[in-house]
C-alpha cells in the first residue's frame, strides 16, 4: 500500500496492492480500497498514519475530535486492528494497482497546520535573506530561531512520521512564533535606530564635505574643469567615500566599478561589474545613466556576458574593454547592444594569472582610460613581471605605442592612469596603500612620490580613474568606493578650461582671444 498526500487540497490517495484488498462490489463498477484481511507488511508501513487515518475514516466527523488523541497512537503496536473503514470508488491500473481517492474535512489533522508553518517559516526566512543581503545589523538570534524551525520543518516532511507530530508541531509553533517577534523587534528597533543614524552621517558628511571643498580651495586654487590636464600631477586623494555594497552582494568580493572615461563631459555613464563569485568570471554588468541611479540602484540595465577575465575592465566611450577569459586576448564589447565587436591577442602579455597584482588574481591585463585616451597595463616575460604600459588604438585595438617600468607588476596592489601618468599603488596595512610610483609616458621619466589612501577593505579590486570628475572608482571588497584626487596647480597660472584630448605633452592653453 502506498499513501500520498497533497497537501495543498488535504487530499489522500490510497492505493493498494489488488489480490489482499480488492474486493469488487456488485457488477464490477466500484472498489473498496479497504477491507479486512490486510497484510501485515501493508498495516506496518503505515502503521501510524493507518491508525490515524482508519479512527478518522470510520467515524464521523462530528465524534473525531474527541476520539483522535496523539497519545493513543501506538507506532510499535505491531498488529494494529484494521475495520473496513469505508468504501470508496477506486480504479485499477495496468500494475493491479488500485487507486482511490479520500478527501478528509481540513481540520481533522495537523497537516494544514503544518503547511501553513512551513509557509510561515519559508516566508521569515526570505525576509531574513533580503535582510541579510542588505547591510544589516546582528541576527544571529533569528537566525539559529529560524534554523531550528526549519529542521522540525524537515523532520515532519522527511518520513511522514506523525507519532510525536503534536509534540514537534507545538515546539515548531512556539520557535516560529518566536522568530516572528524578533523579526518585528528588529524591524521596528533598526527603522528607528537605522534613519537617526543615517541622519547624522548625512550631517555629518555634509559638513565634512563642505570643510574638505574650502581646505581644497584654500589649498589648490580652484577645481579642475572636467577633463583639464592643467596641472603638475596628482596632490592628494581624498578620505573614501563609500556608496553602496555591489548588487549582487557579499560573496562578490572581487569586481570593477567606474563611470566611463571617455571625453564626452555629457555622459554619466556608470557601471558596475562583481564578477561572479570564484572571484576570477566576468559574467554579468549593470549600466546606470546616472550617479542618482546607481545610488538608487534604478533605471538600469543589466547585461551578462560570459566571457571576462578578472577585474581590469574599464569603459570608455560607451564601450568597455576586458581580457578575455582565459587567453592573452583584449576585447571591446558594444554597451548599446552588448555585443562583442572586437577581439585581437594582446602582443607578448601574459595571462592566467601569471603575473597579476598583489592580493588580486587574475587580473593580469588592467584596463584604464583617461584624458590622453585608452591604456592597457600588463607585463611580459621579456620585462620580467614588470608593469608595461601600452596605448591602444580604440577602433581596432592596436598597440599604438609601449612603455616600460621599473615596477614589479606582482608587487603592485593596482594602477591607473591620469593625462598620460601611470600611477602604481602598494599595500601599506590592511587599511592604507600608497600611491609610491608614477611614469610619465609623455616625457618617458619616472618618480617615486607618497600619496596615502585610507581603504575600508582589505583589497583594492578594480581601480579605475575617471577625467570628467577626477575622481578614483575602486572596488572594495565588493563594495562600491570612490575618492576625489586632487592635482598640484600650475603655478601663477589659473586653470583653464583646456583641449584635453590633445596629445602634445603639453596641455594647449588657448589665447584668450581665441574664446569668443
Ligand atoms: C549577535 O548575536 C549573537 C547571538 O545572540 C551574539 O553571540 C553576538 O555577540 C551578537 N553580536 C553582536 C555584534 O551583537
Ligand atoms: C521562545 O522564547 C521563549 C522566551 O524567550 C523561550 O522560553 C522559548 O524556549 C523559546 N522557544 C523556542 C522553541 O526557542
Ligand atoms: C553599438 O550598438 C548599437 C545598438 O545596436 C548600434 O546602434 C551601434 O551602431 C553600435 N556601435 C558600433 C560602433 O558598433
Ligand atoms: C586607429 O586605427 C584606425 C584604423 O586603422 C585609423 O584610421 C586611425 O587613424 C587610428 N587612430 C589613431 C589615433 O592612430
Ligand atoms: C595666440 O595668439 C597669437 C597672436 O594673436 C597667435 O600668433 C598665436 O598663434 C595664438 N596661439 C594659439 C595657440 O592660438
Amino acid at each position: 500500500m502506498v499513501l500520498g498526500f497533497g497537501l495543498a487540497s488535504l487530499t489522500i490517495l490510497i492505493c493498494v496492492k489488488k489480490p489482499h484488498v480488492l474486493r469488487e462490489s456488485g457488477g464490477g463498477e466500484a472498489y473498496g480500497c479497504l477491507e479486512q484481511g490486510w497484510d501485515t507488511q501493508s498495516t506496518l508501513t503505515v502503521a501510524g498514519l493507518g491508525d490515524f487515518f482508519s479512527e478518522q475514516l470510520s467515524s464521523s466527523p462530528q465524534s473525531l475530535e474527541e476520539e483522535f488523541t496523539p497519545s493513543s497512537v501506538n507506532c510499535d503496536q505491531s498488529q494494529p486492528e484494521y475495520k473496513l473503514v469505508k468504501s470508496v470508488p477506486g480504479s485499477e491500473d495496468e500494475d493491479g494497482l488500485c487507486h482511490c481517492i479520500v478527501h478528509l474535512s481540513n481540520n481533522l489533522i495537523p497537516l494544514k497546520q503544518l503547511e501553513q508553518l512551513q509557509s510561515i517559516a519559508q516566508e521569515l526566512m526570505d525576509k531574513y535573506n533580503q535582510e541579510l543581503s542588505r547591510e544589516t545589523p546582528n541576527y544571529s538570534l533569528l537566525r539559529l530561531e529560524l534554523e531550528g524551525a526549519r529542521k522540525l520543518v524537515d523532520q515532519l516532511m522527511a518520513k511522514g512520521e506523525v507519532c510525536e507530530a503534536e509534540n514537534l508541531l507545538s515546539q515548531l509553533q512556539s520557535q516560529v512564533a518566536n522568530a516572528s517577534l524578533t523579526l518585528k523587534l528588529l524591524a521596528d528597533s533598526d527603522q528607528r535606530s537605522l534613519c537617526a543614524f543615517r541622519q547624522k552621517v548625512d550631517v555629518l558628511e555634509g559638513r565634512l564635505s563642505e570643510c574638505e571643498r574650502t581646505k581644497r580651495q584654500e589649498d589648490s586654487g580652484p577645481p579642475l574643469p572636467p577633463g583639464s590636464c592643467a596641472h603638475r600631477g596628482l596632490q592628494k586623494v581624498s578620505r573614501p567615500f563609500v556608496v553602496q555594497l555591489n548588487w549582487r552582494g557579499f560573496s562578490h568580493k572581487a569586481g570593477v566599478w567606474g563611470r566611463d572615461s571617455g571625453p564626452n563631459p555629457d555622459s554619466s555613464l556608470y557601471w558596475v561589474a562583481p564578477l561572479s563569485s570564484d572571484d576570477r568570471y566576468f559574467d554579468s554588468y549593470r549600466l546606470y545613466k546616472s550617479y542618482d541611479d546607481l545610488v538608487l540602484m534604478k533605471n538600469y540595465k543589466e547585461w551578462t556576458m560570459g566571457y571576462g577575465d578578472g577585474s581590469g575592465n574599464t569603459v570608455y566611450e560607451s564601450f568597455m574593454y576586458f581580457n578575455y577569459y582565459g587567453t592573452h586576448d583584449i576585447a571591446k564589447v558594444n554597451l548599446s547592444s552588448n555585443t562583442l565587436v572586437l577581439q585581437r591577442p594582446l602582443p607578448s602579455a601574459t595571462h592566467n594569472n601569471r603575473f597579476s597584482y598583489a592580493g588580486v588574481s587574475w587580473k593580469d591585463i588592467d584596463f584604464a582610460g583617461d584624458e590622453k585616451g585608452l591604456w592597457v597595463l600588463y607585463a611580459t616575460e621579456e620585462s620580467k613581471g614588470n608593469l608595461v604600459v601600452s596605448r591602444l588604438n580604440t577602433s581596432n585595438l592596436e598597440v599604438e605605442k609601449t612603455w616600460h617600468t621599473s615596477q614589479f607588476k606582482p608587487a603592485l596592489s593596482g594602477a591607473f592612469m591620469a593625462c598620460g601618468v601611470l600611477y602604481a599603488i602598494r599595500p601599506l596595512s590592511t587599511r592604507q596603500e600608497e600611491i609610491f610610483y608614477a611614469f610619465d609616458t609623455t616625457t618617458g621619466r619616472e618618480h617615486h612620490l607618497s600619496i596615502l589612501l585610507d581603504k575600508m577593505l582589505e583589497t583594492l579590486h578594480g581601480i579605475n580613474y575617471s577625467p570628467l570628475d577626477h575622481k578614483l572608482y575602486v572596488y572594495n571588497d565588493g563594495y562600491l568606493v570612490y575618492y576625489d584626487l586632487s592635482f598640484r596647480t600650475l603655478k601663477h597660472r589659473p586653470a583653464r578650461k583646456v583641449s584635453w584630448l590633445s596629445t602634445v605633452p603639453n596641455p594647449v592653453i588657448p589665447n584668450k582671444t581665441s574664446r569668443p
